[in-house]
């Protein structure tokens, strides 16, 4: 051996074996910060394949019932529903009618959950209009904030009504969480909580995600949603949303945001969450599919990554699957 400086601080004694390795652990992920996305079908009796999302489908109300009640033994925290009606029109009345596929399902799912998860809905119109945008338009085919607004007061009071714990504001229009707060706390809902998608990127990785609801979306949503280009307006929207009363923040897509993740959880005194996003579960499906990756180890790396950069819960597909090996 030759005559050098040996290393007397010696990291790697802490990663020596499997036993020390878990010991050590900065970050770890749990069940009950584990949210499972569910769509629900109006016209099917039976699950149907979403062909882009391997292993997720499209719920009819029965398979739901059993989907919430595996979701609760399971330990997860929540489930996050997002309706696909059969027919949907320029303002997107299937989003406020009490029949609306999105607020049968609501009702369904928190009758079968009881207090053992938080039953969410997705608050957005882009499911239920025959454009595929987030809002409604004006003459001109522009997303009209004000006017959108209004549709997202009444979605609130039928979801709220429907039993929906936490309402997930997605819609990225200004000024919601405070139009939302004040519909809900002016017909009594002072305890339905907002989860305000603060700040929403216009994503390529929502793709997936289009089939999954069968968007009807032609073009794109950058006039409302954020360009990917921009960390600091990520803060500027996040401390909007806290002023206006969001009860949590979330960002979204996770991984390509990762910094904007980190920075908002740094500045938010409410819990802060992420959205694992369609594209990102298609990814590593579909890399795993070739044997180019580990497909367990990446799926694990992928939603400690996203807890490490410091979100309190994720949004992920692989939610059930997570619960199973991490308990
Ligand atoms: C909008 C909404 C979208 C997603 C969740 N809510 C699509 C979009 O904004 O274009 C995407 C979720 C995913 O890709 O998994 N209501």
């Amino acid at each position: 051996m030759s005559d050098f400086p040996r290393p007397v601080i010696r990291p790697r004694r802490l990663r020596s074996t499997p036993a020390m390795r878990r010991l050590t652990a900065e970050t770890r992920i749990h069940s009950a910060q584990l949210i499972l996305p569910l769509f629900v079908r109006e016209d099917t009796s039976e699950p149907l394949p979403i062909q882009s999302m391997p292993g997720v489908v499209q719920h009819s109300i029965d398979s739901l019932k059993q989907a919430v009640t595996d979701a609760a033994s399971a330990g997860l925290g929540g489930v996050m529903l997002f309706g696909v009606p059969a027919a949907r029109d320029a303002i997107g009345s299937g989003a406020t009618d009490r029949e609306g596929i999105l607020n049968r399902a609501t009702r369904v799912a928190a009758a079968e959950a009881g207090d053992a998860l938080v039953v969410q809905s997705d608050l957005c119109l882009d499911e239920f209009t025959d454009h595929g945008h987030c809002g409604v338009l004006d003459a001109a085919g522009r997303v009209d904030n004000d006017a959108t607004l209004e549709r997202y007061r009444d979605m609130a009071l039928a979801q709220a009504e429907a039993g929906s714990a936490l309402l997930g504001l997605s819609g990225m229009m200004d000024g919601q969480v405070a139009a939302v707060r004040d519909a809900l706390d002016g017909a009594g809902y002072h305890g339905t909580a907002i989860l305000a998608y603060a700040a929403k990127y216009a994503s390529a990785f929502y793709g997936p995600f289009r089939e999954a609801v069968d968007s009807q979306l032609t073009g794109d949503r950058r006039t409302y949603q954020q360009d990917p280009a921009n960390r600091r307006e990520g803060l500027r929207e996040a401390t909007l949303d806290l002023a206006e009363g969001a009860d949590i923040l979330m960002v979204k897509p996770a991984m390509s945001f990762l910094d904007v993740l980190s920075d908002v959880a740094e500045l938010s005194d409410v819990p802060v969450w992420a959205y694992q996003v369609s594209g990102e579960y298609a990814m590593i499906e579909a890399a795993a599919a070739h044997g180019w990756i580990d497909r367990s180890r990446a799926v694990h790396e992928s939603v400690t990554g996203i807890l490490r950069a410091g979100a309190d819960a994720v949004l992920t597909y692989w939610a059930m699957e997570l619960a199973r090996n991490v308990g």
